[in-house]
């Protein structure tokens, strides 16, 4: 808090103004928050003291030195850094190094991550028409060069710009796979001989430029998905030359680009390719990293993380596969995934973690995280909160286009039973809608 306030003063005093209303809207913990007229009852209260106490204990067993502290509400939480830790980066706007104290919004966190599981995060054709406006508003927002388009003026021409990586309806359900690794990109790789584990898994994520040839020892072979930001995407020719059995399906995060689809058309690539559509986690989660984590909980039962920065000592951004080169916020990336670890999200592997049995302590119960889940989506307001129907959620709700019975019959059965808990609806993020609602498309009858 001394460094915001430092910062902030900086920029002031620098003239900066406009830094200055970044930095006040990232960081609020002046403002303290309430919540007028809402009473919580004592189950809701208990559930989520129990949620932050169960935490704090996760946080100190498995967090190698980090401590969470309870804020002043409900829902705040601060994760520590031990004071002996010397942080290494600077913000390059500001030149402050990186503070050794993080606030996160626990209720925020466990309602949202929670809604990814039963989302689709694969921008689809059905979406874009059931969405109010959805070519005139949200669609030419996902080309590259839209505002050419006119908020798709010609919706013709905007449908034959989106149309090689539009499918119809979603290609993937909520768990519809089992055990997933997500694999970052970092130099750590190189010190644990990772490959075999990675290769036991149901389905393996990359992320944007990053080879397996030549380090299967380490990372493995196996690879199912691939997430690219807008370099790689770019890129599309190199990066299909990274999979070897081109089998890879790539998810694209920001926008098409006729580049893209010139490519698409001419190498010609033969796997799918998709855009993602994700859920607003506000500033929190914006990196690559944290997008194929959203993408993986969305259609997987477990999912596991390798090669993220999250031991302590950390001295500069590697990759494994190049040398080092500018990187961000490391000691805020490690306490928010200690963070996702102690909300039973992911399970962390990295050189310190690296026995493949590690079972992580003190993870809060399924009824524990259910309990808080519910009281969060009160506090916060969210579209049906607390209701035990789970179309409570949804504020925008549409008729279905036809599905393959087919794809739905090959499901495996956590993924079957989920769609029947949810009446075969599918259900998309809507971004930045207040109370976080769904876009849900219901089955013709
Ligand atoms: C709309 O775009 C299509 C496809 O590029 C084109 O054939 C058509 O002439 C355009 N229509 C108008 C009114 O510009
Ligand atoms: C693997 O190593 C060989 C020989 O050094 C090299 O030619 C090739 O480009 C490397 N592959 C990758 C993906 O780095
Ligand atoms: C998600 O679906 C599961 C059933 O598969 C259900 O138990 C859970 O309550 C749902 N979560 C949310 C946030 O709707």
């Amino acid at each position: 808090m001394r460094f915001l306030r430092l910062a902030l003063l900086l920029a002031l005093a620098s003239g900066f103004a406009a830094i200055s209303i970044i930095l006040i809207g990232l960081s609020d913990p002046f403002v303290s928050r309430t919540y007028p007229n809402y009473q919580l009852t004592d189950e809701d209260a208990q559930a989520l003291l129990s949620l932050h106490a169960t935490f704090q204990k996760c946080v100190s067993a498995n967090g190698l030195g980090l401590k969470a502290t309870r804020g002043t509400d409900y829902c705040q939480t601060s994760i520590d850094f031990p004071s002996d830790t010397i942080p290494k980066w600077r913000d390059p706007k500001t030149s402050e190094l990186e503070a050794l104290s993080f606030d996160f919004d626990l209720c925020e966190a466990v309602a949202t991550w929670e809604q990814v599981r039963n989302s689709t995060t694969v921008l689809t054709k059905e979406f874009i028409d059931s969405l109010p406006n959805g070519w005139e508003e949200y669609a030419w927002r996902r080309i590259n060069k839209g505002i050419l388009l006119n908020r798709c003026e010609n919706k013709t021409l905007c449908m034959e710009k989106l149309s090689l990586v539009l499918p119809e309806t979603p290609p993937y359900f909520p768990k519809q796979f089992g055990r997933c690794a997500v694999i970052g990109n970092s130099g750590d790789l190189l010190k644990t001989k990772f490959g075999k584990e990675i290769d036991g898994y149901d389905v393996v994520i990359r992320e944007n430029g990053a080879p397996t040839q030549n380090y299967t020892d380490y990372v493995g072979t196996k690879s199912t998905f691939r997430l690219l930001n807008r370099g790689s995407a770019k890129a599309l020719d190199k990066v299909i030359e990274l999979d070897e059995q081109r089998k890879e399906v790539l998810i694209v995060k920001t926008t098409i680009h006729d580049i893209m689809n010139q490519m698409i058309r001419e190498i010609p690539i033969k796997v799918p390719v998709y855009l993602m559509l994700g859920a607003s986690f506000g500033s929190a989660a914006k990196g690559t990293g944290l997008k194929a984590l959203e993408f993986a909980l969305s259609i997987c039962d477990s999912v596991d993380m390798y090669g993220f920065t999250v031991d302590p000592g950390y001295k500069e951004w590697t990759r494994y596969f190049s040398e080092s080169r500018k990187g961000h916020t490391p000691l805020h990336g490690r306490a928010y995934y200690q963070m996702m670890e102690c909300l039973g999200l992911v399970k962390i592997h990295s050189p310190m973690r690296a026995d493949p049995n590690r079972v992580v302590k003190w993870v809060p119960s399924h009824h524990i995280i259910r309990a808080a889940r519910i009281a969060s989506e009160k506090l916060l307001r969210r579209v049906g909160a607390g209701s035990d129907d789970p179309l409570a959620a949804c504020s925008i709700i549409k008729k279905q286009v036809k599905r393959h019975i087919n794809a739905v019959s090959e499901l495996r059965k956590e993924s079957r039973d989920h769609l029947s808990y949810v009446k075969s609806t599918t259900m998309y993020p809507l971004e930045h809608s207040p109370g976080h609602g769904f876009l849900c498309t219901v089955p013709t009858d």
